[in-house]
């Protein structure tokens, strides 16, 4: 043992421990602001609603925040568990689309889904790609330019493995930035502003999650605009 373990490290334990303590607090915050807002102990106001709204909207940006430094930092200790089992893609990409559905909506986003009459199942840990594919569909519709956007999801199978599309025409990550997209806290300059709250970790964490289930992840520029990232799963 090192007798001045390197400040990557220390900075990792640190955070990994923060993000164990706060992890109670926040379910209590949560639990307590569903409560109110439904009202059950007493009728709120139009204000109160807003403000509780706001509240729990904000307590669930930590939340994410939290559980992808504790990811993170299984990932990085090797103890990031997988529990494979055979999962069909098209009905998660189903429910994810269908999750995000109303913001894409709001947001002037059209979502396409294209899927062969017949795909195989994947044996991958369905949670996990759950996870995957909600954080490339949410960077599709955040990362929009202004104006009606179009996001297009594609399965299909390419010889023992399934291939899975998602292709935007949004703003795009500058050519200079290739190198850096899935590594920890990347965020271009772009996304920052149209986005604060973003943290960085869900292509990292993502890259992970489709190696140890078999797989592979990467991305390219689209020829007229925004990007398209694709992943590979093997077939069960
Ligand atoms: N479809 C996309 N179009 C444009 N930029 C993108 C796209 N997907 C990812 N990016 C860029 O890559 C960065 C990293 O994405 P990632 O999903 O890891 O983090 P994030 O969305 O910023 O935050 P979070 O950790 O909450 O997912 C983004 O901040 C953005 O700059
Ligand atoms: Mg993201």
């Amino acid at each position: 043992m090192p007798k001045h373990p390197s400040k990557k490290a220390r900075v990792s334990d640190a955070v990994s421990i923060v993000a164990h303590q706060l992890k109670n607090p926040i379910s209590v915050l949560y639990g307590y602001l569903e409560v109110l807002l439904s009202e059950e102990i007493g009728k709120l106001n139009k204000k109160q609603k807003e403000y509780l709204t706001d509240a729990l909207k904000n307590v669930e940006v930590i939340s994410k925040i939290v559980k992808d430094l504790l990811d993170v930092s299984r990932i990085e200790e090797g103890k990031y568990e997988i529990k494979p089992r055979e999962t069909d893609l098209v009905k998660i990409c189903r429910e994810v689309i269908n999750n995000l559905s109303s913001w894409a909506k709001a947001s002037n986003c059209e979502i396409v889904f294209k899927k062969p009459a017949k795909l195989p199942k994947v044996y991958v840990d369905s949670s996990k790609i759950y996870y995957v594919i909600e954080n490339l569909i949410s960077n599709a519709i955040m990362y929009k330019s202004s104006g009606p956007a179009q996001v297009v999801i594609e399965l299909k199978r390419k010889g023992n493995k399934v291939l899975f599309s998602c292709k935007d025409n949004g703003i795009g990550i500058p050519k200079k930035d290739f190198k850096k997209v899935f590594s920890k806290f990347y965020r271009s300059e772009e996304a920052v502003v149209l986005n604060p709250s973003g943290t960085g970790l869900g292509l990292y964490i993502s890259k992970a999650i489709i190696q140890l289930n078999g797989g592979e992840i990467w991305f390219e520029r689209n020829k007229d605009k925004g990007m398209t990232f694709y992943f590979t799963l093997p077939i069960a």
